[in-house]
């Protein structure tokens, strides 16, 4: 059996881009995909998936240091049984699949979302990814899983509100950081950008937090035909954008 070397991450100072710490996706489209070939939307799911191995190499080949999608929203439960059935099977096969690549190619995996609704099985497939990873010091992927941000925020408000019921916190002493601490992205650094497949321009309840200073980057092709050119058009995107975060254009950035 022969094994994959390793990907190693090449300089990309050469093509005057400016690359991004952290990279969030909102994969969408994978319906719309199959649909237009006349398959079942579960067939985009499954092609889908591939999209997201060939941008997890092509972060680690940039340089990226996080990368986190979007792969099921807390509002996706109201699709039908069993293409939600669909999605978390998938889960389990890219786990089985990949861990070992992952592991190879030194990724840190951290699933945000709320275990509220998930079953034994998947809570546990979920702290294996984890702890498996957890030593690894290259690109940490971090999959928004039975993701909300709404709920994410509501549930920080909520620890925050017994702390300071329990007489551990006083409201005045409440501040952005004690917020950011209970948000499921504590300890990783916002998004520098967010794309969006599909053509569709919103968040969909996606980091409404960490997002406040994201640029945002809208791409018409579907999630599964993603690819190398479309990651490049969205570095080359980001490169030329000024972020000021309310200040001044200043000359050095
Ligand atoms: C994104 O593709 C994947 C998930 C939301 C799980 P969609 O399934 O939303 O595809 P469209 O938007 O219906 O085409
Ligand atoms: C957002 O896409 C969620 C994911 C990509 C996982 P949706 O397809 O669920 O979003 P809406 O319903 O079009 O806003
Ligand atoms: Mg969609």
């Amino acid at each position: 059996m022969s094994v994959e070397p390793a990907i190693a991450a090449q300089p990309s100072d050469k093509l005057g881009l400016k690359i991004p710490a952290h990279v969030a996706v909102i994969m969408d489209g994978n319906g719309r995909w199959a649909m237009a070939r006349g398959k079942q939307r579960t067939e985009g799911h499954v092609e889908g998936v591939k999209a997201l191995r060939r941008i997890v190499d092509l972060s680690i080949r940039y340089d990226v240091k996080h990368l986190t999608v979007f792969s099921f929203s807390s509002e996706n439960w109201r699709r039908p049984r069993d293409e939600v059935n669909f999605i978390f099977g998938l889960l389990y096969r890219f786990v089985a699949s990949d861990l070992a690549t992952l592991i190879r190619n030194n990724v840190r995996v951290r699933i945000i979302g709320t275990r509220i609704g998930l079953d034994d099985a998947l809570k546990r497939l979920i702290g294996e990814v984890e702890s498996k990873t957890a030593r690894n010091t290259g690109l940490e992927l971090i999959v928004a899983f039975n993701y909300g941000g709404k709920a994410e925020i509501t549930e920080a408000t909520r620890r925050i509100a017994e702390a300071v019921a329990a007489g551990r916190l006083k409201p005045e002493e409440i501040t952005e950081a004690t917020l950011e601490r209970e948000l499921y992205t504590h300890g990783i650094p916002d998004p520098d950008v967010i794309v969006r497949t599909s053509g569709e321009r919103r968040f969909s309840n996606f980091l409404l937090w960490q997002g406040a200073y994201s640029e945002l980057v809208f791409v018409d092709e579907n999630w599964p035909d993603f690819g190398e050119a479309t990651f490049l058009k969205v570095l080359e995107e980001y490169s030329a954008r000024k972020r000021r975060f309310g200040g001044i254009e200043s000359s050095n950035s």
